[in-house]
């Protein structure tokens, strides 16, 4: 029988839900070994375990218990600790997802001891190097031995970069797999119920990178828009460790509790955060994957950045990507609520089954007698 053993490497949480699909899909091979590898970059039971359970997903087969420290500090531990697993497993494979500092800091150990690296979310570009995800992007597609694409657009990053265009496979979008087989169940949560939130009648917000709130000025500017979205509808605004250490750093719970229906929770869990997604009136987010969700669920985003990696979501989904002023994020949270909001279609591929497209490539080139 021919044979494949891959490590699929998770670290923050995004990964969970673009992990599971391919999980399940490398499940269906009986000639794959997969080994589930966490480096421990996100450790929180709200940012990680409630993920593993919600998605589904085993319990990782090797944890590198990594944590929390400077860019240099976690990349360097991943590194050193996943060495030490290479030499133990001597996968065939490593697969890595996203765009997190565990996705450069595994492919890097690899290709140097010689093992094929497996990038899934190849290929996108904001164009923005302070953002530490476009280098992770950039030089992981360039050690990669298969980049698979979530939207076309992609293939013209990597050729610009002299990637090979043999090793390129535009095969669409696991994140909206897990999203198409979770739908349902997310349905059935009671969280809105929980909350007194009605369907259709709130906003969800999220905000979580370096360059919105880590910055006082931009941090305070956004909080205090969000305020005044709330003088029309109630605002859920699940929130990230990172930004509520520096919501209380920079004095801003006040001026949240103040306002006129905010309500700062919790990080919520996938199924949780789904049902919220779905049933928003919009949603205002830096994140990159909920750009794409919301283009899904048809829910209209307003992405509170310069850019985006994900442009297929502006060309062809519901997401506006409108920097951060307020004029014009208040401007357009008016446009949606007078129900002139942007309708889109779902991008090619975002079918449900691009994991399996992934493991079947995998399989017929790599499994061995
Ligand atoms: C990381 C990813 C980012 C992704 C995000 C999703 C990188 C460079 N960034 O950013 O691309 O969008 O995850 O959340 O890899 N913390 C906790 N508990 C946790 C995890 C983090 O309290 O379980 C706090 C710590 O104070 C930590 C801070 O959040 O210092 C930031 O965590 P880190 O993993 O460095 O980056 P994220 O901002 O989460």
């Amino acid at each position: 029988m021919k044979k494949l053993k891959i490590i699929n490497v998770v670290g923050a949480r995004p990964n969970f839900m673009k992990i599971a699909p391919i999980v399940e899909a490398m499940r269906r091979y009986e000639g794959i070994e997969q080994v589930l590898l966490h480096t421990g970059q996100h450790y929180d039971h709200k940012m990680s375990d409630l993920f593993f359970n919600n998605l589904g997903l085993p319990k990782p087969d090797i944890y590198l218990g990594i944590g929390s420290g400077g860019h240099g500090e976690q990349t360097g531990k991943v590194m050193i600790e996943f060495e030490k697993v290479m030499r133990e497993v001597q996968p065939d494979l490593v697969l890595v997802v996203g765009d997190v500092n565990s996705t450069i800091a595994c492919s890097l150990v690899a290709v140097k001891m010689g093992v094929k690296v497996v990038h899934v979310e190849a290929g996108l570009r904001s164009n923005d190097r302070t953002m530490p995800e476009e280098i992770n992007r950039i030089l992981t597609d360039q050690i990669s031995d298969y980049l698979f694409l979530t939207e076309a657009s992609a293939e013209e990053n990597l050729l610009r970069e002299g990637i090979d265009k043999d090793k390129i496979y535009f095969v669409g979008n696991v994140m909206i797999d897990s999203l198409m087989t979770h739908r349902e169940k997310a349905e059935q949560q009671p969280i809105l119920d929980e909350l007194g939130l009605q369907p259709g009648h709130f906003v969800l917000t999220t905000l979580h990178r370096p360059a919105n709130v880590d910055d006082p000025e931009i941090c305070t500017s956004l909080i205090e828009t969000l305020c005044t979205i709330s003088g029309k509808m109630p605002v859920l605004f699940p929130v990230h460790p990172r930004t509520r250490k520096q919501i209380a750093a920079f004095g801003l719970e006040e001026k949240i509790k103040a306002a006129p229906d905010f309500r700062m929770i919790e990080p919520l869990g996938y199924l949780d955060f789904l049902k919220c997604m779905a049933n928003a009136a919009f949603v205002l987010t830096d994140s990159g994957g909920i750009q794409e969700e919301t283009t899904v669920l048809g829910v209209p985003c307003i992405t509170a950045r310069e850019n985006t990696e994900r442009p297929v979501t502006v060309t062809e989904g519901t997401n506006v990507v409108l920097g951060r002023d307020p004029g014009r994020l208040l401007e357009e949270a008016e446009k949606i609520l007078q129900g002139k909001g942007k309708n889109g279609r779902r991008p090619e591929l975002w079918d449900g089954k691009a994991a399996s497209r992934i493991v079947d490539i995998l399989w017929q080139k790599e499994a061995r007698a």
